[in-house]
């Protein structure tokens, strides 16, 4: 069997390392393609070093642009490499730009396309990404879940049960496979940032960190959290370059910092006291890890994380982000969260799946 991955964004890379490996075990033809939708180096070449993943076979250095801008270049490089590779399946990965463009693309070329993380739901139309899902999972041949939730979503959508498989979640696989060597970088992270308790925070999603009259309270809250406890915060580049100057003002023990590579930011997880986020992936990281985390959205496309882990939509009622602030400490970590099938063997399940389908 001949599988063509496409990657482009961070969340991309440790959702396809673990299938690619799985693949690569049972001796199938792999090519990698990286859409360069990410390419600063710690946001893309620090995830290929960390997570063991080979380099890509072709790069379409698409870079930034309006999601029209993007999405475009993407389908417009991309159809002529799978059309010359012409694999019997391509697998695409979570809700980013990048993978709507290569499932559009092959969709229209009659080459089998397989989700992974397919099914997940914010119902929330404004995020980019609830588009990106929507589009992918209707095109797609072959769906891949991560939870119950997910077949559920995609059965009222009318798409067929027997293209569902229920696999598991491949981010954990992920997790699972590098937490020994992320609790070896802990020490040496923790002298290197001076560390004692500490929170976590990351924030990047447009609805957000574009928006001034949500971010600057957002920023305030946090910046007069951290007064209780110091906060890391790992700077995306999108929010980097819209609030710079924001950003230096802000009181020392909220500490600004470059995007860290992978095991680092798995260290940092695992170790502290609570994570503020917007991300996806860290709130089901958190609930694995047994942190807690408050998740600055009025929504998530993963409610597991919410009902069965560690996580609490904080939307943008910064009272309640203080007292479930404080709360967190309080209550201090939870137990980890072991949900069904987040076992790490999701990527193998998934293998196993194609070596049966793809003749
Ligand atoms: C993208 C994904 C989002 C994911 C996030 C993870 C879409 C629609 N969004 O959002 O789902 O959660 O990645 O990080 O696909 N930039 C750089 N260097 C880079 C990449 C981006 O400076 O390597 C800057 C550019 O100014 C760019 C902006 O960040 O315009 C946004 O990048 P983009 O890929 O459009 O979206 P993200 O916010 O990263």
């Amino acid at each position: 069997m001949k599988v063509l991955h496409v990657v482009g964004a961070r969340p991309n890379f440790m959702k396809a390392a673990p299938v690619h490996r799985a693949l690569a075990r049972a001796g199938h033809e792999q090519i990698l393609v990286h859409t360069g939708q990410h390419y600063d180096a710690l946001m893309s070449d620090v995830f290929f070093k960390a997570l063991e993943i080979p380099n890509p076979d072709e790069c379409l250095n698409v870079g930034s642009g309006s999601h029209a801008q993007q999405t475009a270049t993407i389908m417009s490089r991309f159809e002529p490499v799978v059309m010359a590779r012409r694999p019997d399946i391509v697998l695409v990965y979570g809700d980013v730009n990048s993978t709507a463009a290569a499932a559009l693309v092959c969709a229209k070329l009659g080459i089998r396309v397989g989700h992974v993380e397919a099914g997940l739901r914010s119902f929330d139309r404004s995020m980019p990404e609830e588009i990106n899902r929507l589009v992918t999972d209707q095109i797609a041949d072959i769906l891949f879940t991560p939870s119950p939730d997910g077949d559920e979503n995609l059965a009222r959508e009318g798409v067929a049960k027997e293209k569902v498989f229920l696999v598991g979640n491949v981010m954990i696989d992920t997790l699972i496979q590098f937490l020994p060597t992320a609790d070896e970088v802990f020490p040496k992270l923790k002298a290197g940032l001076s560390l004692g308790s500490y929170g976590l925070v990351t924030l990047h999603r447009p609805s957000n960190v574009d928006d001034e009259a949500t971010f600057v309270p957002m920023l305030a809250t946090l910046d007069s959290l951290s007064e209780t406890l110091p906060l890391i915060f790992p700077v995306h580049p999108r929010t980097r370059q819209r609030w710079s100057v924001l950003l230096e003002q802000c009181n020392p023990n909220l500490r600004v910092i470059a995007p860290l590579g992978y095991l680092e930011f798995l260290a940092l997880q695992r170790n502290a006291s609570v994570v503020i986020t917007d991300s996806g992936g860290i709130q089901e990281e958190t609930t694995y890890l047994g942190t807690p985390c408050l998740t600055l959205r009025e929504n998530t496309e993963r409610p597991i994380t919410v009902t069965r882990g560690t996580n609490v939509l904080i939307g943008r009622d910064w009272e309640l982000l203080r007292s479930e602030f404080h709360a967190a400490l309080d209550g201090g970590r939870k137990a980890p969260c072991r949900l069904p099938l987040w076992d790490g063997k999701a990527a193998e399940r998934i293998a196993a799946i194609l070596a049966e389908l793809i003749t």
